[in-house]
């Protein structure tokens, strides 16, 4: 039977990763994968979740299973990190997933149970797994406008005509904070236009929060998820650990389904816990473990914010770096939403010859669609960059 399977398209940003790693030269620059590097280019763990682990070896006595769900301890202070008061306790239902990815699978996967001519409206450009996802599973994709290649910034006007054309029981897939692969967000205001569209056509928001405290802080990130949450009748919340808790390879995220109808709640949850079994059965723990140590202890939380604060300044800091050698060597302003941008990527805005040339000549590797991670930067690679970026005629 298996004669029968077909080559599949490599993931972009996975088949990059292995470019970067076979490529000898010892001056290459790696900015695709979104993973946070420190100034010597070290994904490091983070303090609080070193000290939870050691804590953790101590403490624990067994390895049986958790639940369908997860435990729930780990779903109260996600919730309560990512939503806080926004909406009551028990209008959430919520089971742990493998990663922020398994939580937008099994989300999608809900999304096809309950209504299966539900169309999923995507920002274009979105997250490519998001596709790939969507693809594989068969569900109808609408891109609305998101990104405006001239200002590099977001194309408002553009994105709510287009996501005025979803009907009721459709999904519109929202980025909570840091969009991926752009680095252009909305402002407060924008936000509410976009919970009106949703109120008034009735589609049901889909929020995937994957960078919480890496744009403007672990508060200001969730503050449009809270207000989409608060405002609407159901929405769906993908929520990752694996870049704010630099628990990568842990595999610890978490799908919360909020509805205000709360006597469907155990309805909810009941559904995702199925799907929880149907997809791998129990969640990963060990991830899940580690946050909930750190979120329900004050000493680790408050040394866990310290450092994710010093993760976003940093990224900050380089930010403005990139966009002021720029200034100087264009003598010009264009590159300045570089500086506007938030989160672990901005998008060039360039074409993918051009990404080609800067790989060959300068070993700049970022993801073909001009997406660069900020965070593979140091202050010895942003000349290097700002100068292949000129270079380059972007
Ligand atoms: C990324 O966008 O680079 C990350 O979310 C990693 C991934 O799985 O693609």
């Amino acid at each position: 039977m298996f004669e029968s399977l077909k080559t599949r398209p490599a993931d972009g940003i996975l088949a990059l990763m292995q470019m970067y790693k076979d490529d000898p030269r010892p001056t290459k620059i790696d900015l695709g994968v979104g993973v946070y590097k420190d100034a010597t280019g070290l994904t490091p763990i983070m303090r609080a979740v070193k000290a939870a682990e050691h804590q953790l070896w101590e403490a624990q006595d067994t390895k049986v299973y958790t639940g369908l769900a997860g435990d729930p301890a780990f779903a109260d202070a996600m919730i309560d990190l990512v939503l806080r008061d926004a909406v009551p306790r028990d209008s959430v239902a919520a089971v742990a997933t493998p990663g922020g990815t398994g939580a937008v699978r099994q989300a999608f996967e809900l999304i096809q149970m309950a209504r299966s001519d539900a169309r999923v409206f995507v920002s274009d450009p979105t997250w490519p797994n998001h596709l790939s996802i969507l693809g594989y599973l068969g569900i109808e994709v609408v891109n609305y406008r998101y990104f405006d290649e001239d200002t590099r910034g977001v194309d408002f006007d553009g994105m709510i005509e287009d996501i005025k054309t979803a009907r009721a029981g459709d999904v519109v897939l929202l980025h909570g904070c840091c969009h991926n692969p752009t680095g252009a967000n909305l402002n407060m205001t924008e936000w509410r236009a976009v919970v009106d569209v949703l109120l008034e056509t009735g589609a049901v928001p889909m929020i995937d929060i994957a960078y919480q405290g890496f744009g403007d802080g672990l508060e200001e990130d969730a503050a449009a998820t809270r207000l989409v949450a608060s405002s609407v009748p159901e929405c769906l919340i993908a929520a990752s650990c694996s870049k704010n808790f630099g628990i990568y390879r842990e595999r610890t995220g978490l799908l919360m389904a909020v509805s205000h109808n709360t006597e469907a709640r155990k309805l909810h949850q009941d559904t995702l816990a199925f799907l929880n079994r149907q997809n791998f059965s129990f969640p990963p723990d060990h991830g899940a473990r580690l946050v909930t140590m750190i979120l329900n202890d004050d000493a680790l939380k408050a040394d866990w914010m310290a450092e994710l604060e010093e993760v976003r300044s940093s990224m900050l800091g380089l930010r403005s770096q990139l966009a002021s050698e720029l200034q100087r060597l264009s003598g010009s302003d264009r590159f300045g939403f570089l500086a506007q941008h938030r989160g672990m990527f901005s998008r060039l805005g360039t074409t993918p010859d051009k990404v080609v040339e800067m790989r060959e000549k300068h070993g700049i590797y970022m993801v073909s669609d001009s997406r660069m991670n900020i965070a593979g930067l140091n202050e010895h690679t942003i000349p290097i960059l700002a100068k292949a970026i000129i270079d380059a005629g972007v």
